[in-house]
């Protein structure tokens, strides 16, 4: 009998405060019916001085366990992905393991940009099926409101902060991760890049003079490659699973730009109710954007034991993967 991993709790977390497109108005020659027409984002929630990337992914993190029934100290392992942490040292991980006193657990954070939950679970997956009894936490945690331009129209009206957790052990039912697979090409990294974490810290003049401590994209060709790229990982997931389109009963896409996720959905041929869209609440929360969708849908009830879900990512690297599990 095989072991396969499968999540137990899930939750998230996004910062009080909610940015409409009104008030991108105010900073950037734009417009709310541009940032809708074009991204169908309709907010975003950006964080204070004191919702730092641990204090959401610890929020996240309590509320994962809560629902998983698991205390801190039984964690084995702390997984956090993401590009924004507290600090180049002590990772992320670290801080939320001491947060929550989970004194027994292994910690890192992984970097793959918005594709970072699903390299994590990956991960986590990987763990569990040699040691089934493992409890992993997996968090997903940005706050890019600290790395945008904020007088950049190409970017700023794109991203929001947030956080989201899983609980994930191992079990002998046929359920749970079913398969995952991950790619990066390096070769197109500068398409959507962030320098300012490089070893040049704190920032030179030259840095800081050619904005390098902010994200800067060629949207239009980020577009394209995203929307193929998470076509080929999509189908990559469903023959590995012998699953037709009409097999998916959810598809947790990367909400980066609900152009971009419909034309995915198109592509698979799968209808709107199986697309689950929140880019228009929090915007692009990168690798936080997975986990928040996975946390609310598990918490309205619309997944139900058996449901075949399909998630898909891309981001910087470029990265790109999908995981196809079962319920
Ligand atoms: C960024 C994105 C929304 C832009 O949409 P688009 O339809 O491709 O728009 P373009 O880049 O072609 O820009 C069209 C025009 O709108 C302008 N524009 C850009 N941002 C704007 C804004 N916030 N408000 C108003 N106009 C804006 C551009 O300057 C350009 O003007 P120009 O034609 O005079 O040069 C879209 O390319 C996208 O979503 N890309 C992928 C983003 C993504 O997935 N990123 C993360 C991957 S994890």
């Amino acid at each position: 009998m095989s072991i396969r991993s499968i999540i137990i709790g899930t939750g998230s977390c996004v910062p009080k405060r909610v940015v409409t497109n009104k008030e991108m108005e105010s900073l950037v020659d734009t417009s709310d019916e541009w940032i809708r027409t074009r991204t169908g984002i309709l907010q975003r929630h950006i964080s204070n001085d004191r919702e730092t990337n641990s204090y959401l992914a610890t929020q996240s993190a309590r509320k994962a366990l809560d629902m998983a029934s698991v205390l801190p100290q039984d964690l084995d392992l702390i997984i956090v992905g993401t590009m924004t942490p507290d600090m180049p040292m002590p990772s992320v991980a670290c801080l939320v393991q001491n947060e929550l006193g989970a004194k027994k657990a292994a910690a890192f954070d992984l970097y793959a940009a918005c594709t970072s939950f699903l390299y994590a679970l990956s991960v986590a997956d990987k763990f569990i099926r040699f040691a089934p009894d493992m409890k992993v936490l997996v968090i997903g945690s940005e706050v890019l409101s600290r790395v945008i331009n904020w007088k950049d129209r190409n970017t700023c009206v794109l991203f929001g902060d947030g956080a989201g957790a899983a609980v994930i052990t191992g079990t002998k039912e046929d359920r749970g991760i079913l398969s995952t697979h991950l790619h990066a090409d390096g070769s197109l990294g500068e398409l959507l890049i962030l320098k300012g974490l490089d070893v040049d810290l704190p920032p030179g003049h030259s840095t800081l003079e050619k904005g390098q401590q902010y994200i800067q994209m060629q949207g239009r060709e980020v577009f394209k490659h995203a929307v193929k790229a998470m076509e080929t990982a999509a189908r990559e997931a469903l023959e590995a699973n012998k699953w037709n389109e009409d097999d998916v009963d959810h598809l947790f896409s990367h909400q980066a730009n609900v152009r971009i996720i419909n034309f995915l959905g198109e592509r698979l041929r799968l209808s709107q109710e199986k697309i689950f869209i929140n880019v228009h609440k929090y915007g692009n929360t990168s690798a936080a954007s997975i986990p928040i969708c996975l946390d609310e849908a598990n918490r309205t009830g619309i997944l139900i034991p058996g449901h075949r879900i399909l998630m898909v990512a891309f981001g910087g690297g470029f990265t790109w993967g999908s995981v196809a599990m079962c319920w």
